[in-house]
């Protein structure tokens, strides 16, 4: 049973039923995103890719920031969920005419949507709307501020997972702009969950919030160190939308000191994997004979995310399927 208020995000009897975060969920559950994952990989496999579970269902995709990968993983996830997908235009919405996102929300709320995936600049946003939005509409985050990216951590846990066997006892470093980074806040609630043997922050110290450790990672300064018997490299992108001060002193700089080149990568486990969740930028945080090279799984990872994304719409939609179920019985029997 359920009872910790700010698990929000599932049902009275622990099921997922909005996906906003990977804080506080069980080792059980993120082995359950990933095991669902895995059995859609095969059906994306097939020459038909669809199956029926959102048969019926409408989704809205609402990402009030840019996107590439995110969005399309999504709307090609819902697809293949066989689920009406409709992606809003919010820069030619009214949301450029001053409507509020909550009225935005209603309105959509009004069309029968029984799924937002939100993606926001406030970190926050998305469980500000699963606060208010009608029952039974599944949440699911696709990004809010520098706060949590939880369908993108998943489908890095998913890598790793398909490229190294598990991710119990493994050693992973996650290096550069970790300040403004909300897939590196839920890439390590997932790593230390899902047993990794130990998280490394890497970055200069304008880029590495003090109070970092406390999520469970250690800090590093010096990427050389950090890079000793690591099993997995992920690399993030200098956040420059989210600076608002000159936090490095330039970009040659930091690739100097915080680039993964082929020599740095030498200082890993031979056979270490390299992760990034881009847009890359080359030649800034990355090489691009290591984004291109054998030890590169960037695109894998974009693969990996229309099964990750199909399998927490299938999951959420489930989970608010059977406490609308649940609801209907309990009135049900206060009735008869
Ligand atoms: C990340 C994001 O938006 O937080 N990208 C993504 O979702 N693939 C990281 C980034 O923008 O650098």
């Amino acid at each position: 049973m359920n009872t910790d208020p700010s698990q929000i995000q599932l049902t009275a009897d622990g099921r997922l039923k909005h996906f906003l975060t990977t804080e506080g969920l069980s080792k059980d559950l993120l082995t359950e995103i990933l095991d669902t994952a895995d059995s859609f990989i095969s059906t994306q496999e097939r020459s038909v890719k669809k199956v029926p579970l959102l048969r019926g269902k409408t989704v809205a995709n609402l990402f009030f920031e840019n996107s590439t990968r995110t969005r399309s993983t999504f709307e090609l996830a819902a697809k293949r969920l066989s689920a009406d997908i409709l992606n809003l235009d919010i820069q030619r919405s009214a949301t450029s005419k001053g409507e509020t996102l909550m009225d935005t929300l209603w309105n959509l709320e009004a069309m029968y949507s029984d799924m937002f995936v939100v993606r926001h600049a406030d970190s926050g946003a998305a469980h500000f709307i699963a606060e208010h939005v009608t029952p039974n509409v599944a949440i699911i985050n696709a990004g809010d501020g520098r706060h949590a990216h939880p369908t993108q951590a998943m489908l890095d846990m998913l890598t790793i997972r398909r490229h190294k066997g598990s991710i119990e006892g493994k050693v992973v470093a996650i290096v550069g702009d970790i300040l403004h980074s909300r897939v590196a806040r839920s890439q390590i609630h997932a790593l230390n969950t899902l047993g990794a043997a130990e998280v490394r922050v890497v970055g200069p110290a304008t880029l590495l919030p003090r109070d970092i450790e406390a999520l469970g990672c250690k800090a590093y300064y010096d990427f050389n160190l950090a890079l000793r018997d690591c099993d997995v490299v992920i690399m993030l992108r200098l956040q420059k939308e989210r600076m608002q001060n000159a936090l490095l002193p330039s970009e040659s700089e930091f690739f100097k000191l915080y680039g993964l080149t082929t020599e740095k990568l030498a200082l890993a486990n031979p056979d270490a994997i390299v992760m990034h969740p881009g847009p890359i930028n080359r030649g800034v945080e990355i090489e691009s004979a290591v984004a291109d090279g054998p030890q590169s799984v960037i695109l894998n990872q974009v693969s990996y995310g229309i099964a990750v994304r199909m399998a927490v719409m299938a999951m959420a939609m489930s989970g608010q399927q059977s406490e609308q179920q649940a609801e209907q019985q309990a009135k049900g029997e206060t009735e008869a």
